[in-house]
């Protein structure tokens, strides 16, 4: 005979069914759906069973608290804005011989007074709010302890997410600690692994052996960097628009069984130029060079709105792949190559300057163009960021030029990332700091 899982209701009022969408400054990014499967989840383990609704309807949610006086062992209840107007609510609650939690996501004593008080607290077990989403878990995860569950003090009620990155020679790489204190900070389990062919002593042709494993051993996602960006592509089912124009992928998402690449290189050239240099005028802009991050870059400049971007780079065919990429994605017309030699011509008439070549960097210091061709109506944006100030940034400054440093590309890009592996909204500008921080060491 198979024993009966003791019966949860956890029942949602109105306008929780927009959850994700709704507010998310307050409530957060996640949607009900993925609340229910995290209850359904953590049910599970702890040998409940979840029955989870939603209703916008005050006498829907009525008739479910009356059903569950015949089946439910607990209810965790979020009424929401009935919350602080249903005497009826309360009425049927009083009906209840079950323990009742009441949830809210927000901390709806932080809020608008009306919101203070609340008809259902006087016959709840106990009131959670201001967890986000997590007060749910929490919630189920006392309601076991209470009903007598074996599992209740084990099972871990956050959410629990394994990355890594795949690349050669990434030891000095800052993107673990953004993303683990990020998911420290959200109250997340969030473990960030290096996978560095180089100190495995494996060539690009591990790549398929370690995403199948990755995916095997339960990964959430994988950031992919050098020289990994291109040859990941045949090894995914499904790329994003972006990533599929721009032929590299730096993230790997594993969903239902499906690995899907993105790019987020570009979204953070952009971002840190959006919040950066938001009023630059961006009629015409120079981009030095075209290898590993040109073609993001570009792809940034252009959907940021650069109306002529011209491509400078000591391979011409190199130059030329880049803009024939962007031209096929934004049109011909927006996108030219010059030569090296001619850089100061396209410099006449440009209001801006984006370095994307590896000169300035620690290791290949110096400035990749003559600072004489600067002058201070240009504003210049690098992605260097070791070290965050350039030689090519400082002679600009001392020009008086409006600049840009290479750090926020760095930050954003993982901040997209961390969205992508979680479906959390990442706090950029605590990244921000941290990376700051990170960087003063
Ligand atoms: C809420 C708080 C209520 O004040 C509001 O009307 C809701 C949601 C919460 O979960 O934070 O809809 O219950």
């Amino acid at each position: 005979m198979t024993r009966m899982r003791p019966i949860v209701y956890v029942l949602n009022g109105p306008n929780l069914n927009l959850l994700g969408s709704r507010q998310p400054e307050i409530y957060g990014r996640e949607t009900l759906a993925d609340v229910e499967a995290a209850c359904r989840r953590i049910g599970a383990d702890l040998g409940l069973e979840i029955e989870f609704r939603q209703t916008n309807a005050e006498f829907q949610l009525i008739d479910w608290i009356h059903e569950s006086r015949k089946r439910a062992a607990g209810i965790v209840i979020n009424p929401a804005a009935l919350t602080h107007t249903s005497v009826a609510v309360l009425d049927a609650l009083n009906a209840c011989e079950c323990p009742i939690l009441e949830v809210h996501i927000s901390n709806i004593h932080k809020r608008e007074e009306f919101r203070h008080h609340s008809f259902v607290s006087q016959v709840a077990t106990g009131v959670i709010c201001g967890f986000g989403t997590q007060g749910y878990f929490l919630a189920i995860q006392h309601l076991a302890r209470l009903l007598g569950s074996p599992r209740a003090e084990t099972v871990q009620t956050q959410s629990a997410f394994l990355v890594g990155l795949i690349g050669a020679g990434i030891q000095a790489s800052l993107t673990p600690a953004m993303h683990e204190r990020e998911g420290a900070a959200q109250g997340l389990r969030y473990i960030y692994r290096l996978i560095d062919l180089q100190t495995l002593g494996l060539g690009v042709e591990a790549l398929a052996g370690l995403i199948t494993a990755a995916g095997q051993m339960g990964f959430t996602g994988l950031n992919i960097t050098h020289p990994c960006k291109q040859a990941v592509i045949p090894l995914l089912d499904d790329l994003s628009d972006d990533a599929r124009s721009l032929g590299a992928v730096n993230t790997v998402v594993f969903e239902d069984g499906k690995r899907v690449g993105h790019n987020t290189d570009w979204f953070g050239f952009a971002e840190n130029f959006r919040r950066g240099l938001p009023d630059a005028r961006r009629d015409h802009v120079v981009q030095l060079g075209a290898g590993g991050a040109g073609s993001a870059v570009a792809h940034a400049a252009l959907t940021c709105g650069v109306k002529k971007l011209t491509i400078v780079d000591t391979v011409a065919e190199r130059a030329e792949a880049v803009a024939a990429g962007r031209a096929a994605r934004f049109g011909p017309d927006r996108v030219s190559v010059a030569d090296p030699a001619e850089i100061a011509a396209a410099l006449a008439t440009a209001d801006g300057l984006i370095n994307t070549t590896p000169i300035g960097m620690a290791k290949y210091p110096g400035l990749p163009l003559s600072a004489a061709l600067l002058r201070p109506e240009l504003w210049v944006a690098e992605i260097i960021y070791f070290p965050i100030e350039t030689d090519l940034l400082r002679a600009a400054r001392a020009l008086g030029c409006r600049t840009l440093d290479g750090g926020g590309m760095a930050v954003f890009q993982a901040a997209e990332a961390f969205r992508l592996f979680t479906g959390i909204e990442p706090d950029a500008q605590r990244m921000l700091q941290h990376f700051a921080a990170l960087c003063a060491k």
